[in-house]
């Protein structure tokens, strides 16, 4: 079935949740906050497909938010997991797995080293406290409307200028953390410029998505990326991608291989466990050799390259590596649905931006190009909120917020392209009335 009429065992169990899980949900975006509604309770996935409680398919435009590149079930994954299970599920000790995951890894992105850990926060904590250790300095930079995980450092929002320093946006971060984080606006070469100057040798880290996923998707300007790598080159500052959503999904080298331009240091999550929960950081050699247990920068990890959660990644790794063109079909189908989308928009008279760089894409509904976290902030929400809800009654799961990227896997097909942009045209019209 498709077209969901009910959700009443979603709306029970999210009742049922609420009794004992903060909120209903073990991560926020989850509970549909910024979207309004019960969020769905889902039981089972295969291929492009959701299955809610209450039996509803829906197309998966969110694919646990990036992992599911091959989409849901993969045979050679299963496979992989199942034969692990049977074998050994964790030793807290090395393994082979974790070296071939490792050469694996360094064989597709070109970098040095590697060290995995189990989420994307733990990724990008632990480079910036490599970046720290290795450079002797404190601050960091990072940019308005990128998230970096919900590590303390990260969670800070910019003040009214460029150069104030960092506010802590949540409760329990202290001024102390929020004060070694300077932020400026993505896309915004000048203000990064004008913070190095205003605290000469003081930055260890420039910290950015390459392609901004947070915020809907925002690729970076003509010579943003190239102009980032010489500041830091110029100033001795480590630069930090954080990958964890454009790793090994924009191409088999990442946003690095895609824009041409190398970090020194590069976090990496979601594709990279195949839907198991995984991170890892890595980069240069003569940074690595600063942390434990050669070094003196301490980072560690009692679940750290667990057997089960490296063999789904490097099954699904190594299959994106033998199977190239993967990428120019996830990248052909991603298109198709833009030109679909554009043609909807400006059929039903909407006013629109779509951002996209390869499989990663995002509507907004507003007049203004969206390159940065204020014109993000333009979008029209009460009119995605619509969307959001149009598209899901139609069978087809987008990310609950117009601040995320849709995230396309590789069994998008035909009729789910046919089907998505059937429902889209029958969503559009309904909301002009
Ligand atoms: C770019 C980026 N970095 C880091 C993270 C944090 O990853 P995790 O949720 O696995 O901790 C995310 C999560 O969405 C992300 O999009």
């Amino acid at each position: 079935m498709i077209n969901p009429t009910e959700r009443k065992r979603s709306e029970s169990l999210f009742e049922r949740a609420n009794k004992h899980i903060p909120g209903g949900v073990n991560s926020p975006v989850r509970a549909f906050k910024s979207v309004g509604g019960t969020p769905i309770f889902f039981k089972k996935a295969e291929g492009a497909y959701l299955f809610d409680e209450d039996e509803n398919r829906y197309i998966d435009f969110i694919n646990s938010w990036g992992p599911m590149i091959l989409g849901h079930g993969f045979p050679e994954v299963v496979s992989a997991i199942q034969k692990q299970a049977e074998t050994a599920m964790s030793f807290g000790a090395p393994t082979e797995l974790e070296i071939e995951l490792a050469e694996t890894i360094c064989e597709m992105t070109g970098i040095d080293m590697v060290r995995m850990v189990n989420s994307g926060t733990e990724a990008c904590m632990s480079a910036i406290r490599l970046a720290r250790g290795y450079t002797g300095r404190n601050k960091v930079i990072k940019f308005e409307g990128c998230y970096h995980g919900h590590a303390d450092s990260f969670l800070i929002k910019a003040g009214s200028g460029v150069s104030t320093l960092g506010l802590p946006n949540s409760p329990g971060v202290t001024s102390g953390t929020a004060q070694d984080t300077l932020t400026a606006p993505f896309n915004n070469l000048a203000a990064v410029e004008k913070l190095i100057e205003e605290n000469p040798g003081e930055i260890a880290a420039i910290i950015t998505e390459p392609v901004a996923g947070n915020m809907g998707c925002i690729p970076p300007l003509e010579g943003y990326m190239e102009g980032l790598r010489a500041l830091c080159d110029e100033h001795g500052i480590v630069f930090i991608m954080d990958e964890v959503m454009t790793g090994f999904r924009l191409a088999p080298g990442g946003a690095q291989e895609r824009l041409g331009v190398k970090a020194d240091l590069v976090c990496y999550g979601k594709v990279i466990g195949g839907g198991m929960p995984v991170g890892a950081f890595g980069g240069k050699r003569e940074i690595f050799d600063h942390i434990a247990p050669n070094g003196p920068v301490y980072q560690a990890g009692t679940l750290s390259g667990n057997p089960l959660a490296v063999v789904s990644g490097l099954t699904t790794l190594n299959y994106l590596k033998d199977h190239p063109e993967t990428y120019a079909q996830i990248d052909h189908m991603t298109e198709r649905i833009e030109t679909g989308m554009r043609e909807l928009l400006d059929k039903h008279g909407f006013e629109y931006r779509i951002n996209r760089l390869g499989s990663m894409i995002s509507i907004h509904f507003c007049d203004t190009d969206v390159v940065d976290f204020n014109s993000a902030m333009e979008g029209n929400n009460d009119k995605f909120k619509q969307f959001f809800h149009g598209m899901l009654n139609e069978g087809v799961y987008l990310p609950p917020s117009a601040f995320e990227t849709w995230f396309i896997s590789m069994t998008i097909g035909e009729s789910e392209l046919e089907h998505t942009l059937y429902a889209a045209d029958r969503v559009l019209q309904e909301m002009k009335k």
